[in-house]
């Protein structure tokens, strides 16, 4: 059964695509029920980095700060991960109901700055700070966005009650101390402002029982879960970024769980070509998440690792399997004067 917004986690399973299944793949009869695999180019720059099996990972605030490369690869999965959760929010920016003309928003963790960018160009009344412990960010940018480096763990130079919207995504695997930055975004948030987080979790899910425990992309997203938790920066599950957002203080506070299908395999054409994206993505994707994860905190040896790593990347190109992951997205308000 199809519904209105099949992205939302609220809404039932999510419809297969039958005619999909009737095409031919291109592919030999021994691969006929994988995905063609395809890969995307984009702009990025270099920094400075160490090399570690293959990958280019940023180190000045410490090496395991970031478990993720930062490399060109990385850089573009970034962006292209930006564009598949746009199309998951028809659009949105973001969920939070901000004022139509806030005067200055703060990204955390804010990567390529993709999103940072995009916020100054559709808010010109607004000055958008974007802050990451590695510098890959542009240097050409909208007039009202700039970029500094920082870490969020570190205490906050902002003033008390400076930001109308503080956002984070895809920053969990990062942070050791939610409570601490919870606070500073509270207390840097205007009364009456907003902060969103975002994350994805480690978890696949499927409607029709296809994602099963062995399969070796399912193991090797266990693995990365495995991982995090073993050094206390957990993946969120639902409920995760509300009570974040609550034991912080925030009221009004929401949150909505999208639904990210691996593969074009739904019938929803957002949810199809967001599918489609989601495997480019994951040609690094895997990796990024799992190598120095794998190889540092579980250490397990690098090479079994890009083995494992290249059996989860054909495991999700299998036509047969309707797996999907969540993204959970939660906002709340810092309470003013008529609370
Ligand atoms: C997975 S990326 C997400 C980037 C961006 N938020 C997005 O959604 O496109 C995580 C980013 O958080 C940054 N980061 C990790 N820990 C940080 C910290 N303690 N302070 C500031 N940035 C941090 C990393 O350098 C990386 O660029």
């Amino acid at each position: 059964m199809s519904t209105s917004t099949p992205h939302l986690a609220s809404s039932g399973a999510i419809e297969i695509d039958s005619d999909f299944h009737q095409q031919d793949s291109g592919l030999s009869s021994d691969d006929s029920s994988l995905y063609l695999s395809s890969t995307q180019s984009l702009a990025s720059s270099i920094h400075q980095h160490i090399f570690e099996n293959g990958r280019r990972y940023h180190t000045y605030y410490g090496p395991d700060k970031n478990l993720l490369p930062t490399d060109e690869a990385e850089q573009d999965r970034l962006d292209l991960h930006n564009e598949i959760i746009l199309r998951l929010r028809d659009g949105r920016l973001c969920d939070a109901p901000i004022a139509t003309n806030p005067h200055r928003i703060l990204d955390i963790g804010t990567g390529t700055g993709i999103w940072a960018i995009d916020m100054a160009d559709k808010y010109p009344s607004a000055e958008v700070l974007g802050i990451d412990i590695s510098p890959i960010q542009p240097s050409w940018v909208p007039p009202n966005c700039r970029f500094e480096m920082d870490d969020v763990e570190l205490e906050w130079t902002h003033q008390a009650g400076t930001f109308d919207l503080i956002h984070a995504r895809n920053i969990a695997p990062s942070i050791s101390n939610w409570p601490k930055v919870m606070a500073e975004m509270y207390r840097c948030t205007k009364p009456g402002g907003w902060v969103e987080l975002s994350e994805f979790g480690a978890e696949l899910f499927s409607d029709d029982g296809t994602v099963k425990p062995d399969s070796p992309l399912n193991v090797a997203v266990q693995l990365t879960k495995k991982a995090m938790a073993a050094i206390d920066r957990p993946f969120p599950v639902a409920g995760t970024l509300k009570k974040r957002l609550e034991d912080a203080g925030f009221v009004d506070v929401h949150e909505r769980i999208y639904r990210q299908p691996i593969g074009p395999w739904p019938k929803d054409p957002v949810l199809k070509h967001t599918g489609a994206m989601a495997l480019v993505m994951l040609e690094t994707g895997i990796e990024a998440y799992s190598l120095a994860a794998w190889t540092r905190i579980l250490k397990m040896d690098p090479e079994d690792s890009k083995g494992k790593i290249k059996a989860s990347l054909k495991a999700a190109l299998d036509k047969r399997v309707h797996s999907y992951n969540h993204f959970y997205v939660a906002y709340g308000r810092r309470p003013d004067e008529q609370d």
